[in-house]
């Protein structure tokens, strides 16, 4: 922990409310959670192409703008798991704060984690909310599109999350999507739907 430093006293000069009727939007973070193959990355890009054609600042926070950059040094045991959401956590914060529809798509299997990344959010007056993208095991391990669970299940890859690490689905997600029961224009139209419906856009 760094000492010496301290948090600029001045909370700006640009209060919460100001910064949302200016930019005409509020921040809000979308966490997306499931098995891998669940659909996460793919709903995320399909409801941020949407939320940007509506005129929205959308973003997305996904595996390869944070795996390979700020979280390149972390790997799947479960305490840099930890760590990688943590992270991602604290930048979804900083987003949503910044007046962005932040969306983030990562397994993030353990419920600790997801609950550290809620409490970033809500003590600072940012919304959270936690989408359960979820397809039971046999369907995922069908899709297998990136031949990861082939793999796994070959123990090529240890720690892999339904295989040989826990998933521990949310209880009470604000959003539970069934990819197996709906498509990806279903499952965009879900989101957007609540969204709407809560004042989020
Ligand atoms: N309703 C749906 N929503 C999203 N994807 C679907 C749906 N139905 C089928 N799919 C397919 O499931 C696969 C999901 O892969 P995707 O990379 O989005 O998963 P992921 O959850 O991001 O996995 P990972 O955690 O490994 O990154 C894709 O091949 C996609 O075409
Ligand atoms: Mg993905």
């Amino acid at each position: 922990m760094a000492t010496n430093i301290t948090f600029h006293p001045d909370a700006g000069s640009v209060t919460a409310d100001e910064r949302a009727k200016l930019l005409g939007q509020k921040g809000v973070t979308l966490w997306l959670t499931g098995l891998s193959a669940s659909g996460k990355s793919t709903i995320a890009c399909a409801l941020e192409q949407h939320l940007l054609s509506l005129r929205k600042f959308a973003y997305r926070l996904d595996g390869d703008n944070v795996r390979f950059g700020l979280n390149k040094d972390l790997g799947f045991s479960e305490k840099d798991r930890n760590e990688n959401i943590r992270r991602i956590g604290e930048v979804a914060r900083l987003f949503s704060d910044a007046g962005a529809i932040t969306i983030t798509a990562f397994i993030s299997p353990y419920k600790a984690d997801r609950a550290v990344a809620r409490t970033l959010h809500e003590d600072n007056g940012l919304p959270f909310l936690e989408v359960f993208v979820d397809a039971p095991l046999e369907v995922v391990e069908q899709r297998d599109p990136k031949g990861l669970y082939k793999k796994a299940r070959a123990g090529q890859i240890a720690d892999f999350t339904g295989i040989s690490a826990p998933y521990e689905a949310p209880e009470t997600p604000e959003i539970h999507i069934r990819t197996d029961q709906n498509d990806l224009a279903q499952s965009v139209e879900i989101i957007a739907e609540y969204l709407i419906k809560h004042n989020y856009v």
